[in-house]
């Protein structure tokens, strides 16, 4: 039984987390951005796991990515971040093309070898797949498609992708505690009524039957939960729709889907969705990167426009009030992990998704010192 969890060291030891990026994080499909964010003639630096990564879309649309160190002489070439145009590298000026391949170089009589064969000083790509909107990127060389990896998620998320048009909101926070500490916060709701009890009891959508969550354990990576929406919500929402118009995936609850090791994508209704991705930085710290997508409405008016604006501007709000909450008491919890010396309790039913992540961790992870 206890192999099966998630030892307390497992969130505070530098040699584990060394590990984990080494192998989890490398054998892994990462969420790496949407591709809406890499429309245009732009490219995108970004860390996952331990690797500095580029992104950018090719010639044929594709999103590829690549390692983000010149074949030159290895500088990093560009800043985490956006960027317009063609990769240049700020050294030497070397600039490489869509697809990664050095396109043109200073003085380029000096470097007879790349000119004849500028193929073979591509930059370092690793596999990069697409489901819908969602783009992940796997360090290792071998593994399973992200088809295969995803499971009942690949669906959900090319489903979810079917409206996306903006992001209407992003933000970054660093929390105070292994990244573990925070995924695990998001994948239970017996926290609510002692760390959200001012928050929550506002704004409330959410159905108050008891057993109104449903749990879904379909992959053995991922975990899902559906949570009905209140009828007066829905019957609100079906008052304003001559307003607000229609969006392509209506649906009456709210959905926390977990995709294995650290994304959540979260929605009420459909109209919009969080895509939220917990970076580790060190053992004891990380950093949540958090996006608000809309999507596009049809045959609203104005005014309901300016109702969803209201909504979506509530929503903001109520997401980074909530997320304040969840890194205070994230931080209190990574101080204590460091001094537990047994494993965590976890209760059946309300903690289910939970011990589901600890099953898929420990299945992917290796704990040194433990058979
Ligand atoms: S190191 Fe990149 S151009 Fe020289
Ligand atoms: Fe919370």
């Amino acid at each position: 039984m206890s192999t099966q969890q998630i030892p307390p060291r497992a969130y505070v030891d530098s040699a584990h987390h060394e590990n984990e990026l080494n192998g989890l994080f490398r054998q892994s499909w990462i969420f790496a951005g949407l591709k809406l964010e890499l429309q245009g003639n732009v490219h995108q630096g970004m860390r996952l796991g331990n690797k500095d990564i580029l992104l950018q879309c090719d010639e044929s649309g594709k999103p590829r990515a690549f390692l983000n160190v010149c074949s030159h002489r290895h500088a990093r070439l560009c800043e985490p971040g956006k960027h317009r145009g063609y990769v240049r590298c700020p050294y030497h000026s070397w600039v490489y093309d869509k697809g990664g391949v050095p396109l043109s170089m200073p003085q380029k009589q000096a470097f007879p070898q790349v000119v004849a064969e500028p193929e073979k000083f591509r930059l370092h790509e690793f596999a990069c797949e697409t489901a819908g909107q969602f783009i992940f990127v796997r360090m290792s060389e071998s593994g399973p498609s992200l088809r295969d990896y995803l499971g009942s998620q690949y669906g959900f998320l090319e489903r979810a992708s079917e409206g996306m048009d903006t992001v209407l909101d992003e933000f970054r926070e660093d929390v105070a505690a292994n990244w573990k500490v925070v995924i695990e916060n998001a994948l239970e709701g017996y926290h609510v009524p002692s760390v959200h009890s001012g928050t929550f009891m506002e704004v409330d959508g959410m159905s108050r039957e008891k057993d109104a969550p449903r749990f879904f354990f379909d992959d053995a990576r991922h975990s899902h939960l559906e949570h009905d929406a209140n009828a007066d919500w829905v019957a609100r929402f079906q008052r304003m729709e001559s307003r607000i118009g229609r969006w392509p995936w209506r649906f009456e609850h709210y959905t926390h889907h977990h995709i294995f090791p650290n994304l959540t994508v979260t929605s009420f209704m459909g109209y919009s969705f969080h895509v939220q991705r917990f970076d580790p930085t060190t053992a004891e710290t990380s950093t949540v990167h958090s996006r608000t997508i809309g999507v596009a409405f049809e045959g609203g008016t104005e005014a309901g426009k300016k109702m969803m604006e209201h909504i979506y501007a509530d929503g903001h709000a109520f997401t980074k009030k909530v997320f304040a909450e969840d890194g205070g008491i994230c931080a209190k919890v990574q101080a204590g992990v460091r001094n537990a010396t047994k494993l965590a309790v976890l209760g059946e039913g309300i903690e289910d998704r939970v011990r589901h992540f600890h099953h898929a961790y420990v299945a992917a992870q290796p704990i040194e010192g433990q058979e």
